[in-house]
Formats: C-alpha cells, sequence, structure tokens
C-alpha cells in the first residue's frame, strides 16, 4: 500500500469544498487516461453535500459509471436508502446514462442473494470497461468512504464475518443483525484512488484507534483499507482534535 495522504481542513465547510475539487480532479483525470470513470459512492450524511457540489458541474456524464460502496437492505425510495439519497442530491439532476448507473439490488429478499446479483451486474459493467476484471478484481478509478464513529466503513462492521471476505466482490454487511449489502475489502482495495472523508468530533475516538499501532483491524474496520492505488483522507479539524497523525498537514480554507 502507498503511505495514506492525509489533510485537515479547518472545517466541514471547508472539507466538503476540498473533497468535491479533488474529485472533480479525480474524475477529470480519469477520463482523460482511459475515456470513463468508474466510481463507488458512500452512504452516510457526510458525501451528499459533495454530490450536490458535483450536480452543480459541468462534467462528461456520460462517460461516468455509478456504483454504491455499500447498500442498506432497504427499496431505493426508502428514507435510508443510500441511492436514493445520491440520486435525490447528484444523480437525477444530471444526464449520466441510465444504463451506467448500478444501483445495489435490495429487494430479493435475500440478502446473500442481492449480494450474488450485485457482484455479477459489476462484473458485466466492468466486462467492456477492463475485459481481464473478472479474473481477480476491478480497479475503480475512486471508491469514496465514510468512517463510522466505530471506525467501520462501507458497511464492513467490526468483528463481522464481511471482514475476512476475500473470493468475492460483493458480501452482507452486519450491522448490529441488520443486513447491508457491501463491497469486501479485497474489492476496496484494488480501486486506483479511495478516498476517506470525515467529519466531526464524533470521530476522534475512532480516529486515535485506527491510526494508532495497536488497535486490532477487526475493531476497527477501516484499518483495513490498504489500497494498492491512493489512499486520501480528508478530515476537518473537529474529527482530529488534538490527535498527531503521521504525515498529516493542514490545508488552509480556499477563498
Ligand atoms: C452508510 C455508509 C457508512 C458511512 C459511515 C459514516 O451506509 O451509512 O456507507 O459507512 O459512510 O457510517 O457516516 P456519516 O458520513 O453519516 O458520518
Amino acid at each position: 500500500m502507498t503511505v495514506p495522504n492525509l489533510e485537515i481542513l479547518p472545517n466541514k465547510t471547508a472539507l466538503i469544498q476540498y473533497a468535491l475539487g479533488r474529485s472533480v480532479e479525480i474524475i477529470e483525470q480519469a477520463i482523460a487516461d482511459h475515456g470513463y470513470c468508474t466510481l463507488a459512492l458512500a452512504g452516510g450524511s457526510t458525501p451528499k453535500p459533495i454530490y450536490e457540489g458535483l450536480a452543480q458541474r459541468d462534467l462528461p456524464w456520460d462517460k461516468l459509471h455509478i456504483f454504491w460502496g455499500d447498500e442498506r437492505y432497504v427499496p431505493v425510495d426508502h428514507p435510508d436508502s443510500n441511492a436514493g439519497m445520491a440520486k435525490r442530491a447528484w444523480l437525477d439532476q444530471v444526464p449520466i446514462p441510465a444504463k451506467q448507473i448500478w444501483v445495489t439490488p435490495t429487494t430479493e429478499g435475500d440478502p446473500a442473494q442481492s449480494a450474488q446479483r450485485y457482484e455479477d451486474q459489476i462484473k458485466a459493467a466492468f466486462a467492456p470497461l477492463q475485459p481481464s476484471a473478472s479474473e481477480s478484481f476491478p480497479q475503480f478509478d475512486l471508491i469514496w468512504l465514510g468512517m463510522g464513529d466505530d471506525g467501520h466503513t462501507a458497511s464492513l462492521f467490526p468483528h463481522t464475518a464481511a471482514l475476512t471476505v476475500a473470493d468475492h466482490w460483493v458480501t452482507v454487511g452486519n450491522k448490529d443483525g441488520e443486513p447491508r449489502i457491501t463491497f469486501t475489502v479485497p474489492l476496496i482495495n484494488h480501486s486506483r484512488r479511495v478516498m476517506v472523508v470525515a467529519a466531526g468530533v464524533s470521530k476522534q475516538a475512532a480516529l486515535a484507534q485506527v491510526f494508532s499501532d495497536t488497535a486490532a483491524d477487526a475493531a476497527y474496520p477501516i484499518r483495513l483499507v490498504r489500497p494498492t492505488g491512493r489512499l486520501d483522507w480528508l478530515l476537518d479539524a473537529d474529527a482530529v482534535g488534538d490527535l498527531n497523525l503521521p504525515g498529516a498537514h493542514r490545508v488552509a480554507a480556499s477563498p
């Protein structure tokens, strides 16, 4: 894994603007490099203003392929749906071809079946883009991730079976008995870029453990995110507090 890049913004507004700007750069670079951009979206609350910001940009929308790194096991019109949030905030506002928006299946009534179906759909989506992907893992251009107050990411929760799944791209996550559909650790770690965006004082305790030398990966699953590509941690000052994060540097808010 490359050494993670850690950047600290003075407040959440500056963090969101910075994450938006870096995400646009990554999208444009991916399209310049190979004619398309494959993106996996995070859920939760933090990324929503980033998605809203993307809706205001003028990007080559027909070159984007959209996936979700995890999803609650609810229909897309359910208030908890990550796909529903992203569609309202961004995807319904821009002309990305519908066939390039791969919403996680959540209506099979069997999370394991839904997970396998999503994996099959991702394989079908990548077949024309990266023909060799089906033999191993595809390489996403960018996977956005958040971090829970407990150190989970995507729907990879502490001490759950999903953390050790290595022979699938997608599996069933478990949040206190509630099923989720989630990318696996190896799928995330094959990404060209991973961007973790976390804000707020509630993240401090987990961050201290994530960047400690002693915490167990199973207890703080985002520690398992060690991509072969570039890993950016974008944080606000509240999330960092007095922590001394190795190699972190503070970024001034853009004017
Ligand atoms: C989800 C997310 C989850 C999220 C973290 C952080 O489905 O909820 O994918 O992993 O990123 O829980 O959530 P916040 O951004 O709301 O702090």
